[in-house]
């Protein structure tokens, strides 16, 4: 008979990455491979039971959608702004933080008649959020230091993730506004929902079960 594929999970690389792979260790998966990685992007957990797959945020999602991972861990505000077709089933509590309006310091920002100009990294959020106040703005996307534009006088405000809030107060700027909580979830493919319900479900138990 042949044998089962391994379950293959997209983790995204970096904290996320070291953080899910604490967990599983927590679990009893041996992740030894994953600790020893080296360069190599596919890697064994738990005996060749699972597969590891290490890539960006934004591919986390595209290969999830696309089936080719079955399960994939990434930050809420990736979901957010991609907004894929799978099942958000655990929310891993690690990689806390949040989407904030933030502006210079002691600036005004609602009121006055002109639109207003947003830099961000998470265009659609920004987008959804303006939207749902019935806001008109003009949004800029930035791929980095989003911090800047308004600093630059390129924008008059910042949709961006806050964590500790450093970032902002080195550079003078504040929030004004809280706009959604961030942390890691993980996501997995509907079709492997269905194939391998039974592994999920044991995998998903096991996980809400090692959770701080
Ligand atoms: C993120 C975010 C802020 C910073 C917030 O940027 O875009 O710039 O972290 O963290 P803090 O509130 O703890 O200061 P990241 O480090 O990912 O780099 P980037 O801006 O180049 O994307």
């Amino acid at each position: 008979m042949e044998q089962t594929k391994p379950l293959r999970i997209a983790l995204t690389k970096g904290r996320l990455e070291n953080n899910t792979i604490s967990l599983f260790e927590k679990m009893g998966f041996d992740c030894s491979a994953v600790r020893e990685k080296g360069r190599k992007l596919i890697l064994p957990v738990d005996g060749g039971k699972m597969e590891v797959v290490l890539a960006k945020a934004n591919d986390v999602i595209t290969y999830v959608e696309h089936g080719v991972c079955d399960v994939g861990v990434v930050g809420k505000d990736t979901i957010m702004e991609m907004n894929g077709r799978f099942f958000e089933l655990v929310d891993l509590g690690f990689g806390k933080c949040r989407f904030a309006l933030a502006t210079k310091k002691g600036e005004p920002f609602y009121g006055g008649y002109g639109v207003k100009t947003i830099a961000t990294k998470y265009p659609n959020v920004a987008r959804t959020f303006f939207e749902s106040k019935g806001m008109d703005v003009e949004i800029v996307k930035i791929e980095g230091s989003v911090e800047l534009a308004p600093l630059l006088e390129l924008s008059d405000g910042i949709v961006d993730i806050v964590e500790t809030g450093t970032t902002l107060k080195e550079n003078g700027l504040e929030v004004i506004e809280d706009i959604a909580p961030i942390s890691a979830r993980m996501i997995v493919n509907m079709v492997s929902m269905k194939l391998r319900q039974k592994e999920i479900e044991e995998l998903v138990a096991r996980v809400t079960a090692n959770l701080e």
